[in-house]
């Protein structure tokens, strides 16, 4: 029998409960259990069901964009749009599978416990499945997702490496005229298969907890992106200085040596707006303390930057150095804040930079409270953002690099979870711990986290980078597919270490590189200890003056990636796009990721092979402008386009607006004056741009504007929507293949 609940419907049988909730018409919730009781949702998710308008006939339960049939005797389902297309049908599930297999090293489960089986249906792509290696379409392949500190395995980013240091069990099976998504919402070490094992399944599972999944449902991968970001939630509008180049190296060892950078950005004319410092800021590796002697008055270089108009980011790992005498493992044990051993009663100590250390149980809100108010010195001290690194968690001191599995969490009503359950979660829960904190500490500003482990729903708190890369062409490559995957699993606010992080970067990839960082949302040169320097400036003259091209083409564009976070931020549609995502009805246009469009109308073609001179691009509907010439190229097309090693090839798509300032040498040294909207003439259109500040939380009260540019039989209207900014003109360059007319428009 199936029965009306508040917020769905419940159907039992002899073995198994099955709870059906509804988010919306198209976003519903399965929970398959033994219990009666419905389990609470994971920290990712953030919405709350609703009472819909839905009816029940049989075993055929009706909203207004899916029939769901549910199969009374074994409580399976098979979901239908309403023109009666198959979207997903259930072929079996688990929730005690039983193995003779034997648990191997690292207590990793040859069989999960738990399992569902979908037939694979019409799916010609699978995408998502946050950050992984390989091409973008995932069809053929399996996969887990446990935060994993990659290099620590001494192995690089390779296709057969099954877990980066990101976990995000999201996947959006996709073909020409329709999509869904799938979150399964499960902390454990989790498995996909889409259709490896047996081309006609695809199938998820989990080491533990609980079969509690999402279905939602899109007409396009793009209304499935958006949704999904109603589940687990959108990135906060970022500080636009961190849209801009920024600067690192584990590390920069002293206050000589990071001022040393810092003047040579300015001397040498390239625009850049952060720097950072790597572990060696601390003294002994201890977090939340600073080096007196290398970093003497800190507080004052701190204040040097700050004239210089740089923001200064540090690292800051979990675990806690072991030492008598420091306040914060001192006031840890004293108050019982760390992660226990299997037994629950010691803590757990592991090793990390500092050598012996233990780590933050995250799980406790006192214990997120706690942390977050750590960083209040640091930012006293003029620390403007923080970067959560080593977050899988990393611990050097067992074969398996993270903490044992049956280590203990708990929350603060003392229920105790084991770490195979939260291990995923860990990363989250720090950002949320440092973002929370930096809210309350830093008034009025936006926080800037920057992390390397996260779980879905991270992208409400922190920026995310791919960790430890290699200076080789074949990561520079593979990057593309990941952030692009990263963007339609919820992470929009992405970007790696631009000139690769261990080995020797070459003044080629170190160009290519960067041409492709400059086109990522968050663009960051990072490289680690003992390789060749990789700052604009290492490798000559002749190698910077095309560097600091990329920079300043960033720079030109800061504005137009500032509205584009808007829309991550206010929608959930990433920055950096696959071009299926805004051409899913066209063929060609699937699984490129040698180029992707930067929004809706920037295609972005990256040079990730050496010296090559010519280049097949796909350019897709509509013409297409030549940016740096504006000669007009026809879409639906191949095209044989020539590389230059000082260009990246980038086309705008005609009938649509970029936004385009002037450069200079950080972000807020560009005058509104010089502010442009950039028409690109062709058929009619009408877009909205965002204005604010920039940097603080007035946009939260209305201050904030909206400006409609609108193109009609070419001609171009500018109103204001809204304008709570104090936006008093604004500049217009109308771009024709031959011309561009300029306009000063006041309002
Ligand atoms: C990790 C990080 C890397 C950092 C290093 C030292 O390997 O991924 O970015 O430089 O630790 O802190």
């Amino acid at each position: 029998m199936i029965k009306r609940t508040t917020y769905g419907y419940t159907a039992e049988n002899d073995n198994y409960f099955l709870d059906i909730e509804f988010f919306d018409h198209d976003i519903i919730r399965f929970v398959y259990s033994k219990e009666k009781s419905l389990p609470k949702t994971s920290s990712a998710v953030i919405a709350e069901p609703r009472k819909l308008e839905v009816s029940l006939n049989n075993n055929i339960v009706e909203t207004s964009r899916l029939k769901i049939v549910i199969d009374e005797k074994t409580l399976r389902v098979k979901i239908y749009d309403l023109e009666g297309q198959l979207l997903s049908e259930d072929l079996d599930y688990d929730l005690d599978v039983k193995s003779d297999k034997k648990i191997e090293k690292c207590h990793k489960l040859k069989e999960a416990k738990i399992l569902l089986k979908k037939k694979k249906l019409w799916e010609t792509g699978i995408y998502g499945t946050g950050e992984k290696y390989g091409f973008l379409n995932k069809l053929g392949s399996k996969m887990e997702n446990w935060c994993s500190d990659v290099l620590a395995h001494t192995q690089l980013h390779n296709p057969l490496i099954d877990n980066y240091h990101t976990s995000i069990p999201f996947y959006i099976g996709a073909d020409l005229n329709k999509s869904y998504g799938i979150y399964f919402d499960n902390t454990f070490r989790t498995y996909f298969d889409f259709a490896k094992e047996d081309q006609d399944v695809i199938s998820f599972r989990a080491d533990g907890g609980k079969l509690d999944y999402y279905f939602i449902y899109g007409a396009t991968t793009k209304e499935v992106v958006q949704k999904y970001s109603e589940i687990t939630g959108k990135m906060p509008l970022p500080d636009i200085a961190y849209l801009g180049y920024q600067q690192c190296r584990w590390s920069y060892k002293n206050r000589d040596e990071l001022l040393d950078v810092a003047i040579k950005m300015r001397e040498n004319k390239i625009p850049c707006d952060v720097l950072y410092l790597d572990i060696d800021y601390m003294d002994n590796y201890k977090v939340f303390t600073i080096d007196s002697v290398a970093f003497k008055d800190f507080k004052k270089l701190a204040l040097e930057l700050k004239k210089m108009n740089f923001k200064l980011v540090v690292i800051i790992d979990p675990g806690v150095k072991v030492e008598k005498g420091y306040s914060v493992y001192d006031e840890g044990i004293d108050k019982d804040y760390f992660v226990k051993m299997s037994d629950n009663k010691s803590e757990y100590i592991g090793e990390v930079w500092p050598g012996k250390s233990v780590f933050p149980d995250f799980m406790q809100e006192k214990v997120r409270i706690w942390w977050g108010e750590l960083h209040r010195n640091l930012i006293e001290q003029g620390i403007d953002g923080i970067w959560n690194d080593m977050n899988e968690p990393a611990d050097m001191s067992n074969d398996c690099k993270t903490l044992p599995e049956d280590c203990k969490h708990k929350t603060d009503e003392n229920q105790i979870f084991d770490h195979s359950e939260i291990h995923n979660l860990y990363g989250f829960l720090e950002a949320e711990a440092t973002y929370n904190g930096l809210e309350k500490i830093q008034e009025n500003k936006r926080p800037f986290i920057l992390t390397r482990a996260a779980f879905a729903g991270s992208q409400r708190y922190a920026a995310l980078w791919t960790g430890d890369n290699a200076s080789i062409w074949e990561h520079l490559e593979m990057s593309i597919p990941m952030f692009l995957n990263l963007g339609l699993s919820g992470y929009s606010f992405v970007g790696g270490d631009v000139g690769g992080f261990i080995g020797e970067t070459t003044p080629e990839l170190l160009i290519r590189w960067n041409q492709l960082g400059a086109f990522t949302p968050f663009y960051r040169n990072h490289s680690a200890c003992q390789t060749t320097h990789q700052e604009p400036w290492a490798f000559g003259k002749e190698t910077m003056d095309i560097l600091r091209h990329s920079m300043n083409q960033r720079y030109e564009l800061i504005y137009h990636f500032y509205n584009l976070a808007y829309e991550s931020y206010n929608k959930g549609i990433p920055m950096l796009r696959p071009v299926f995502l805004e051409y899913q009805k066209d063929p060609r246009a699937y699984d490129l990721h040698e180029q992707f469009l930067l929004g809706e109308n920037i295609m972005v073609c990256p040079v990730v092979r050496p010296g090559i001179k010519k280049k097949m691009i796909y350019l897709p509907e509509g013409q297409w402008f030549d940016y740096y010439t504006h000669e007009i190229y026809e879409g639906k097309q191949y095209h044989m386009i020539d590389i230059e090693i000082d260009k990246i090839p980038v086309f705008v798509l005609s009938g649509s607006a970029i936004l385009r300032s002037n450069v200079n040498q950080f972000v807020d040294d560009i005058e509104c004056e010089n502010l442009n909207i950039e028409v690109y003439d062709g058929s009619d259109f009408e877009k909205i741009f965002y204005f604010d500040d920039g940097n603080t939380r007035n946009y939260e009260d209305g201050t904030y504007s909206l400006i409609k540019i609108k193109l009609e039989n070419h001609k171009i209207e500018i109103e204001p929507v809204y304008n709570g900014f104090d936006m008093h003109q604004i500049n217009v360059n109308y771009v024709f293949e031959d011309s561009t007319e300029n306009y000063l428009i006041t309002f």
